[in-house]
């Protein structure tokens, strides 16, 4: 039995920001961060939309497509929640007006969205359920330090919202191009987790989980070992995404389009590289979006299937690395 996904949505914030106002808040320029990332510009969110709004914008798009079906569960994945608990896919439900459908939440960061893809793919299959909605959403903008002093990271993201459904085969929703799950494969290493984390607000702190002190130290902001996350990024989404085609034997060559996550133009420049496949074959919105974390794959998927020539057959790729550390690749075919 198969899931297919299907109806790919994305949600920006209208407000761009380019690199030239961020260099007015902090010492950066247009020149370094399109060298070390390939990022332009990205979408900023205006008081007081949330992640969970992102998302609702997303998914309405994604529900609207479904001819009248309905969905019966959520899948949300997300590092930015709008809250603390309860996550958003409750949220989610609420404000789409949902039945009392179950709302999964998963912090899985820039892997989450292929996370949240297997557990769907999953419980399509085992025919737990028919049809659900899966979304990935971020709001960054307000958890940066938009100083000199986080200026590592804070160039390199971005707002936004992503989604589709993921349908068990018999109780698929649309006429149009789906992709059919073939294989995915997921790892988790949380040896890393310092390397690339948020540490504030957490159980970790004592006595409590919020003081001065730690907001003061930038604690609350993440924080990140930038060039072990690039290396290990590289070597592990081409190892992740050679593993998931020898294993459906296929070949890098019959790959027609890569949707990799989307943390730095470089990144997926070596990936591609390593892989073999051109770079005109590999999906590319860092240049206008930043990273979106869990919503840049569904956003990517939504880009491809409308402006790529993708035909029933076609065999896409999607790989993915991030905080954890964690990582994946999924082999899709349209259908
Ligand atoms: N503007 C100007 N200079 C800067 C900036 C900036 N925005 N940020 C850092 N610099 C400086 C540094 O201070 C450093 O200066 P120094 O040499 O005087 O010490 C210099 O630029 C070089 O810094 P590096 O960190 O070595 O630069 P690098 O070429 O490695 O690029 C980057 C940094 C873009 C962060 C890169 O390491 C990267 O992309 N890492 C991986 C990101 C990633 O994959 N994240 C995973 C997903 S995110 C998630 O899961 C939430």
């Amino acid at each position: 039995m198969s899931a297919i996904v299907e109806a790919f949505s994305r949600y920006l914030p209208p407000k761009v920001v380019t690199n030239e106002e961020l260099s007015s808040l902090m010492e950066t320029s247009d020149e370094w961060i399109q060298q070390r990332s390939g990022i332009r510009e990205r979408r900023f969110v205006d008081a007081p939309t949330t992640t969970s709004d992102l998302a609702v914008e997303a998914a309405r798009k994604t529900l609207g497509a479904l001819q009248g079906k309905s969905v019966d569960a959520i899948i949300a994945a997300t590092l930015s929640p709008d809250y603390d608990f309860p996550g958003i896919g409750v949220l989610i439900q609420a404000k789409l007006d949902l039945p009392t459908i179950p709302a999964f939440d998963l912090r899985n960061q820039c892997s989450g969205f292929l996370y949240g893809l297997e557990l769907a793919t999953a419980l399509v299959q085992q025919e737990q359920y028919e049809r659900i909605l899966l979304v990935g959403a971020e709001v960054h903008s307000t958890g940066l330090d938009l100083s000199t002093r986080g200026r590592d990271i804070a160039v390199l993201f971005g707002d936004g919202a992503g989604s589709c459904v993921v349908s068990r085969e018999e109780a698929r929703a649309t006429t149009g191009t789906g992709l059919r799950v073939l294989r995915s494969e997921l790892h988790g290493d949380g040896a890393h987790a310092p390397k690339l984390w948020c540490e504030h607000i957490g159980s970790a702190h004592f006595p409590h989980r919020m003081d001065a002190s730690l907001i003061e130290e930038g604690k609350c902001f993440p924080s990140m070992q930038g060039r072990k996350v690039f290396e290990h990024a590289v070597k592990r989404m081409v190892e992740v995404s050679l593993s998931v085609l020898e294993k459906e034997g296929i070949t890098p060559e019959q790959i027609r389009f890569v949707v990799p996550h989307q943390a730095n133009a470089r990144i997926n420049g070596l990936v591609a590289e390593q892989l073999g496949i051109p770079g005109e074959r590999v999906s590319q919105t860092i240049t206008h979006y930043g990273n979106t974390t869990a919503a840049t794959i569904p956003i990517g998927f939504s880009h491809v299937l409308e402006e790529e020539e993708i035909h029933q057959g076609d065999y896409l790729l999607s790989c993915a690395f991030g905080s954890g550390f964690t990582w994946g690749a999924t082999l899709l075919q349209a259908v």
